[in-house]
């Protein structure tokens, strides 16, 4: 294997999302992804035994696939890369055991990688290397946070105090009465609403304390008071409207807090990450304030914001490429990971 011409795949099972992608020399060539949200959304939420089981099933086929989009063999494979955690650690442990096994019969190398960080690293994949240093807003369903990343290390600047930025959508979703999950749901139904309709609350926005930290349970408690408000039923045209005000008030602070950080640390470059970085209304909002600021921002397209496997193959190409020690693998599932910890050594 040369390390620029390393033919990487990733594996992504820490949520509903069967995640296989294929990296060759820095090239997507392969990301498919199965999903078990349909049979998750009857529960309203991910039941971690269902996510796990359809992990199982979904490996062997997922894999097939990939290959055969990337048109390679297996035994092509330089290296396996496959998120250790965060997430629920039953569905990351299918993840984990299938890549080990995988990695052991064909004699590669495993990375053991962060979750958080995959998000982050997908970006090259589009736009080349990340700057050294730059600021990641990471927003997920699980996770809020902006980081400072440079060459080897992610610092953590500000967290959610609550819930994640996704958890907010989901939700405020179904107070909505709109499916699980809820943000691409917002997402539609905001398109058609006014977004000044409501005046709903940013938290957090001058507390020294907390600059960079975020807080999303005030607004989820403002959505449902104003719900009650309306009484028994709800008209599609104040859905719309409560769904584009909702909306404004996560992007606001999201935005404000990016560049503020930005700013104060002394850092040009922003990228965004996570499934809730697929949001419309959260990317135009980044990218005008970003010019506002001269920032230089960089967004994923919406398809590799969400979870999946070309982003667990991205950072793996990416450690090869920075010389990093494959991981010895002993290493664990866990659900607990912090974004410090780009892979396990
Ligand atoms: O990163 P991700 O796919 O999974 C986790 O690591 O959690 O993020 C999933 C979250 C969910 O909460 C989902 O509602 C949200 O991302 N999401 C969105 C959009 N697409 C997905 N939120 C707002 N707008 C969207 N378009
Ligand atoms: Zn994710």
């Amino acid at each position: 294997m040369t390390q620029t011409g390393a033919v990487v795949l990733g594996v992504e099972t820490s949520c509903d999302e069967t995640g296989i992608g294929i990296v060759i020399d820095g090239q997507l060539r392969a990301n498919v992804i199965a999903s078990s949200i349909d049979e998750q959304a009857r529960f309203g939420g991910v039941v971690p035994e269902v996510a796990s089981r359809a992990h199982v099933d979904a490996w062997g086929p997922t894999l097939d696939a990939a290959c055969e989009q990337a048109g390679i063999a297996l035994t092509d494979v330089d290296a396996v890369a496959v998120t250790a955690g965060p997430g629920l650690v039953g569905a990351l442990l299918v993840g984990v055991s299938a890549a080990k096994g995988l990695a052991a019969g064909l004699g590669v190398d495993v990375y053991g990688v962060n979750h958080l960080a995959a998000h982050i690293a997908v970006d090259e994949l589009e736009h080349g290397e990340l700057p050294d240093p730059v600021i990641a807003l990471l927003v997920s369903g699980g996770h809020s946070s902006l980081v400072l990343m440079t060459a080897d290390r992610i610092e953590p600047i500000g967290q959610t105090l609550d819930d994640a930025a996704g958890e907010a959508f989901d939700k405020v979703a179904r107070l909505l009465g709109l499916p699980f999950p809820g943000g691409p749901h917002i997402d539609r139904a905001a398109a058609d609403g006014d977004h000044a309709a409501y005046d709903l609350p940013r938290a957090l926005m001058h507390d020294p304390d907390h600059l960079y930290d975020f807080s999303f349970s005030g607004l989820k408690t403002a959505v449902s008071r104003l719900l009650a408000s309306f009484g028994e039923e709800m008209n599609d045209a104040q859905v719309r409207n409560v769904a584009a005000s909702f909306q404004e008030a996560v992007a606001d602070a999201l935005t404000r807090k990016a560049v503020a950080a930005c700013r104060d640390k002394g850092v040009d470059h922003l990228v965004l990450g996570g499934g809730v970085a697929a949001n419309s209304r959260l990317r135009s909002l980044m990218e005008q304030r970003a010019e506002g600021a001269s920032l230089v921002l960089r967004v994923p397209r919406p398809g590799l914001c969400t979870d999946n496997g070309a982003m667990v193959a991205a950072l793996g190409s990416r450690l090869i490429r920075h010389g990093v020690t494959p991981t010895a693998p002993g290493f664990p599932a866990t659900s607990h990971m912090p974004v410090t910890s780009i892979a396990f050594s």
